[in-house]
């Protein structure tokens, strides 16, 4: 018994295709416009944005053409940085662009606008084109981030201008703009590449490729494709990445069957699963904020004698968590919105208003290890009462 896999890993959100059918105009007016920062010869920054809903591939788009252009030996400095995971400060904002570009960490003792003159210089240094890509950034365009896009976008008027940088902001939706104040907004400019959602014979396309890559020949039919392509597009507001995990889970199920075919009753086992709780890898996705969130509510579980937390329980441990691992406090206000977001996600279930659990697929260790990984957050040599194994 052979399995239905090729390559399972195909399917992860980790992996770039080496094509996106249906996103080639996309690609190309990215292409047209950056051909002269990476050539060196544009004259002022370039400031792009690429907008449309989840799973239309924008990330993957800018992956690509990072990969495109280099294979074309268009040499270019690629920094990529998500906003949800990296910017909840301006501090993390720019020392993790900085590491990015230098490969150090920027000194902890710096303000947040020594770190990006440090950063502007390091670029500068190097001569190379840069492509600086600010993911997801509806969710720190608030506050103090709005003025680190107006620095992004302003470059030419911080005698930077030989600087060849082309900044890629990426967003859900235009709303997004509605968060910044005019000044900011005109400084983005009005380039806009815009991602809508598939169609239907779109997503067939997709997910007939994509189950090419990762399956062996014949064991997803082109109907059971046909019908998920239709049920994303109808349930799933045409998210591609809902209909990768969920092929990824059904090839999973038929294994364990010992079937060489996927089937239907695969598909929608898997679907059932798959739409209640959030996946673990998904947990590298959340903002720090929210891996605190997750982690507060893991931690009191451990020592629980109910299968829940209370709202009021979780808010105290909330506020230890942070300042050991040295984030800004919130109100309750966004302590709650926080949580609201985790309960919608799938990562926390409800019982009741007050009372909370974690969701049964993702557990302490995971939580921990995401959240030490984002190292500039987690300063875990000054947390005071780490215990002997270095948890909080
Ligand atoms: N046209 C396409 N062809 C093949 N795979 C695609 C295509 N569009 C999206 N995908 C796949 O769907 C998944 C989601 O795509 P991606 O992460 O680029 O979406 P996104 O627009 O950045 O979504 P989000 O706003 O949620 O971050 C990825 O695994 C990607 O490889
Ligand atoms: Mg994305």
């Amino acid at each position: 018994m052979c399995g239905v896999f090729i390559d399972r890993e195909k399917l992860s959100s980790r992996y770039v295709p080496s094509q996106l059918p249906h996103r080639d105009a996309q690609l190309r007016t990215l292409e047209e416009l950056l051909s002269d920062v990476v050539g060196g010869e544009a004259e002022t920054p370039r400031v792009i944005q690429l907008v449309g809903p989840t799973g239309t591939g924008k990330t993957s788009s800018v992956y690509l053409l990072h990969r495109r252009l280099t294979a074309r030996g268009g040499e270019h400095l690629f920094i990529y940085l998500n906003l949800r995971i990296e910017g909840s400060t301006p501090f993390l904002l720019f020392s993790t662009l900085y590491e990015r570009l230098t490969g150090h960490p920027a000194s902890r003792s710096l303000s947040a606008q020594e770190v990006l003159r440090k950063f502007l210089r390091a670029l500068r240094e190097r001569r190379k084109p840069a492509l600086i890509v600010l993911d997801e950034v509806e969710y720190h365009a608030k506050g103090s981030l709005s003025s680190v896009i107006y620095t992004l976008t302003r470059l030419q008027e911080m005698e930077v201008d030989a600087l060849q940088v082309a900044t890629l902001f990426v967003a859900r939706s235009l709303s997004w703009l509605k968060l910044l104040d005019p000044a900011e907004r005109s400084s983005l400019g009005n380039i806009v590449i815009s991602y809508p959602p598939y169609t239907r014979e779109q997503l067939f396309d997709i997910l007939l490729y994509r189950a090419s890559e990762a399956f062996r020949d014949g064991a997803v039919g082109e109907d059971i494709v046909q019908w998920l392509a239709d049920y994303t597009y109808t349930y799933m507001a045409s998210d591609v990445r809902r209909a990768l995990d969920t092929l990824f889970y059904a090839g999973i199920l038929a294994e364990q069957e010992g079937s060489s075919k996927v089937m239907l009753d695969h598909v929608l086992k898997a679907l059932r699963n798959l739409d209640a709780f959030i996946a673990p890898a998904d947990v590298q996705r959340l903002s720090p904020y929210e891996q605190a969130v997750l982690y507060s509510a893991l931690k009191l579980m451990e020592f629980s004698s109910k299968p829940y937390v209370r709202l009021s329980e979780l808010w105290e441990k909330f506020l230890v968590v942070i300042e050991q691992v040295g984030l800004d406090a919130l109100k309750l206000e966004e302590f709650e919105d926080i949580v609201q977001r985790l309960v919608d996600m799938g990562a926390l279930l409800t019982e009741g208003p007050a009372r909370i659990a974690p969701a049964p697929s993702i557990n302490l260790e995971v939580v921990e290890a995401s959240l030490k990984s984002l190292r500039y957050s987690y300063p875990w040599e000054l947390a005071g009462d780490a215990d002997a194994s270095g948890r909080l």
